[in-house]
């Protein structure tokens, strides 16, 4: 809902509610972005300043309470008493340059007024507000636009010059001030580990998430979450911020000596300047906020239902994403046509969906020195070419997907020697490398035309259901020339799959290095991380899962020892993490023994039955600390609980599971999980009437081909008792083995499915 009355706008949704008065001076004050209000408390809200504070420069000589430093206001520019952080910046012949922006004008347009520069947006606004500002001069234009959705709004801000050339160097989405101590939490780490959360209390000192890298990085992913102190995943006051970009980003928080959070959000103004001479604008992507006063888990599903509704491909927002098979950590450059149909029959068996060809199919890509630009298939490893094998693949009922890196180029390709001229070089300096390669110049409109006509073309040729687009280097571009890229890039997304909506975009970069709202704005999900290893993925899924749904989470069970962290962890936990995000695998199915191919079955059985509320359920994270994680997913239908150990400890106590669930009677009930017989080494004397060498053939082919039944856990039981907790059976306490505990070891995991009981009146299931 939205008001416009003398002045002041109210906007409230499900989530939040924002108002901005228009002062005495035309500065817009903030009156209130937080927990949902009335319109009437407007004035109530206000702050009251009066006589000011000591040593306040004044706005307006005379009122004492003029000073803007001490006014919680929208988008202040320092310069005229406000000595916070400028959301904008600007020069003029060089020198720091004041506008003293005023309003000018406010208005609820009858349709959103989309992007002028090529930016992603939020899709579908149930309004939008624009707010017009000027410079005393009258040569600068702000126009503020907030775009309202049921459970966020977007923020985002266009800067236009009617006058003499101005340098811009800085021009954030938008600049908040709110009342209160808050701590910021970010989600960063790096390769293989990606969106590990951190917690900085935010005081006198600025706190800052932001990306030099070109892109929005694994480093420092752009979401960030400031909480009220002591706020938990289910109470307490969270406000989440989220641009939708995958360029350099920055979000900065600061509490003023007022007791004001000024939180300044936009594209990160290091090295940036771009001049506007009469007659250009400049316009910064969308910021995406949002409010919940129910804890970490309250601004996740706003954030989630947000994303889902608004963000990710229409096409795709609610359709089941198929179940992955992936050649990369099985096969690597190492491949032929029969190779890799042989691989996708057993893919096929096991229930996967699609089958999806990763790096190496063109040029002389044997490893990652060569061909990079180039598209024409390898014809040694694929004689038929990609048609062929696509083909093959599609007449065993899956659907084909293939790998490109269009952003790359390696200096040992044909396209390379053709035009050195399209890859980025730095003038004046040597180049300098990542994985061999450097960036193709998407400032460029040829390279554009290039990367669109070459794998749209292949595309359609094969018939691909499912891009893995990939980028593997960070940029040395700075400033407005990275942003230029950025724009280029989503220029090149668009031409390619606006066009192709059933095409299924998994972006990825280096595992999660643009895992960000704007590359989800063509993509519906992308590859989290390179770190398969499950123990690894419980921080880096949940520590994404603040601000994206599980659907945009591409998870893959791979093999064991993993390749990252050499720990070995059971087929069941890999499943049970990966479970809770888009399926896939990824290991090497050639070398799976028999009872793995039966878990693997079992597992995917599983998976599509209960698809719905993994992919798109709303998402809880009920329990995490060093031992014990637990994931909530929940469906109109049913929940499922995931419980995941890290290291076990001896003479474990009792373990509750508990699970938020409408009122109710409900069953709850483990998945059936067997486990590995060679694995419990002399111990299974234990089990056996007669005693057997734990390294000896009997165990070994044991083994390969039979698996021991987990304890499976039944129980029924109210809503309420859900909430408070119920215990499960025990962990293995060293006393014997029984069908009555787990005998899970380090690493070990459950998922768990509870349903309502049929309700005798109605006499359905819910
Ligand atoms: C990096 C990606 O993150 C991997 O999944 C894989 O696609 C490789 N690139 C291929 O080179």
């Amino acid at each position: 809902m939205v008001t416009i009355k003398e002045n002041t706008l109210f906007v409230t949704n499900e989530a939040l509610s924002l108002i901005i008065k228009v002062n005495a001076y035309g500065r817009l004050e903030l009156v209130h972005l937080g927990r949902p209000v009335d319109e009437g408390d407007a004035q109530s809200l206000t702050v009251q300043p009066a006589l000011g504070w000591g040593n306040s420069v004044l706005y307006e000589e005379g009122d004492t309470a003029s000073c803007l430093e001490r006014l919680p206001l929208f988008y202040s520019e320092q310069g005229r008493s406000d000595y916070r952080e400028s959301p904008i910046e600007l020069l003029k012949d060089g020198k720091p340059f004041t506008a003293d922006f005023k309003f000018f004008g406010m208005e609820e347009l009858e349709r959103a007024e989309k992007s002028l520069s090529g930016l992603p947006f939020a899709q579908d606004p149930l309004s939008e507000i624009k707010i017009t500002m000027k410079s005393v001069a009258g040569e600068l234009t702000l126009y503020h636009y907030i775009s309202v959705f049921e459970t966020a709004l977007c923020f985002r801000t266009v800067l236009e010059n009617g006058g003499d050339a101005v340098t811009l160097t800085k021009l954030a989405s938008c600049s908040v001030d709110v009342p209160g101590t808050y701590n910021m939490d970010t989600f960063g780490g790096g390769w293989i580990a990606e969106a590990h959360r951190s917690t900085a209390l935010v005081e006198q000192a600025r706190v800052v998430n932001e990306s030099a890298y070109g892109f929005s990085s694994a480093v420092r992913n752009p979401a960030v979450m400031l909480s009220s102190l002591g706020s938990t995943e289910e109470s307490g006051n969270v406000y989440g911020f989220n641009l939708i970009y995958s360029g350099n980003h920055c979000t900065s928080a600061q509490r003023s000596p007022q007791g004001l959070t000024r939180v300044v959000s936009g594209i990160n103004p290091d090295s940036f300047s771009k001049v506007l001479e009469n007659g250009d604008f400049f316009e910064t992507p969308e910021v995406a906020v949002t409010f919940s006063a129910d804890g970490f888990n309250g601004m996740s599903r706003n954030m989630h239902r947000f994303v889902l509704g608004h963000i990710v491909p229409r096409y795709w927002a609610d359709r089941s994403r198929p179940i992955v098979y992936n050649s990369w950590e099985g096969s690597g450059f190492d491949f032929t046509e029969g190779k890799l149909v042989s691989l996708a029959r057993k893919a096929q068996v096991l229930g996967c969906e699609t089958f999806v060809l990763d790096d190496g199919w063109f040029g002389a890509r044997n490893d990652d020195h060569a061909g990079l630009g180039d598209y024409n298939v390898n014809r040694k490893k694929l004689p038929g070419g990609i048609k062929r094998l696509s083909e093959k693949v599609r007449a065993l009922g899956l659907g084909f997907g293939l790998w490109f890196e269009p952003e790359g180029i390696n200096p040992d390709s044909d396209l390379y020697r053709k035009h050195p001229e399209w890859a980025m070089h730095q003038e004046g300096l040597k180049d300098i490398y990542g994985r061999n390669q450097l960036l193709l110049d998407l400032r460029i409109p040829e390279v554009r035309d290039y990367i669109v006509e070459n794998v749209g073309r292949i595309i359609d040729e094969a018939e691909i259901s499912f891009v893995k687009w990939d980028m593997n280097r960070q940029s040395s571009l700075r400033g407005a020339e990275a942003h230029e890229y950025i724009l280029g890039l989503y220029e090149v997304l668009g031409r390619i799959f606006k066009v192709r909506p059933h095409v299924l975009l998994e972006s990825c970069s280096s595992g999660g290095n643009r895992f960000d709202l704007g590359m989800f704005c063509f993509g519906p999900q992308a590859w989290a991380s390179d770190d398969t290893d499950p123990v690894e993925r419980l921080d880096i899924q949940q520590g994404f899962s603040y601000f994206y749904p599980q659907s945009c989470i591409s998870a893959h069970v791979s093999a064991s020892p993993h390749a990252q962290t050499l720990r070995s962890t059971p087929v069941n936990m890999r499943f049970n993490v990966s479970a809770f995000g888009v399926l896939g695998y990824e290991l090497n199915l050639n070398y799976i023994v028999p009872t793995e191919d039966k878990a693997i079955k079992e597992q995917i059985e599983f998976y599509k039955a209960h698809r719905r509320a993994l992919q798109f359920g709303s998402f809880r994270r009920i329990k995490s600390d060093e031992g014990t994680v637990i994931w909530q997913v929940s469906s109109e239908k049913e929940h499922l609980l995931g419980l995941f150990h890290r290291l076990i400890h001896a003479a474990p106590g009792y373990e509750y599971i508990k699970a938020f669930v409408p009122e109710g009677t409900y069953t709850v009930k483990s998945r059936v999980q067997t486990l590995r017989v060679g694995s419990f080494g002399p111990l299974l004397k234990h089990v056996t009437p007669v005693e057997f060498n734990p390294n000896g053939r009997v165990v070994d082919i044991a083994d390969k081909n039979y698996r021991m039944e987990d304890a499976v856990f039944t129980a029924e039981c109210s809503s309420k008792a859900l909430e408070s907790g119920i215990p499960i059976m025990n962990l293995f306490t060293g006393t014997g083995y029984s069908d009555k505990i787990r005998a899970q070891k380090d690493f070990g995991s459950n998922v768990f499915v509870i349903k309502r009981k049929k309700d005798k009146q109605e006499g359905k299931e819910e």
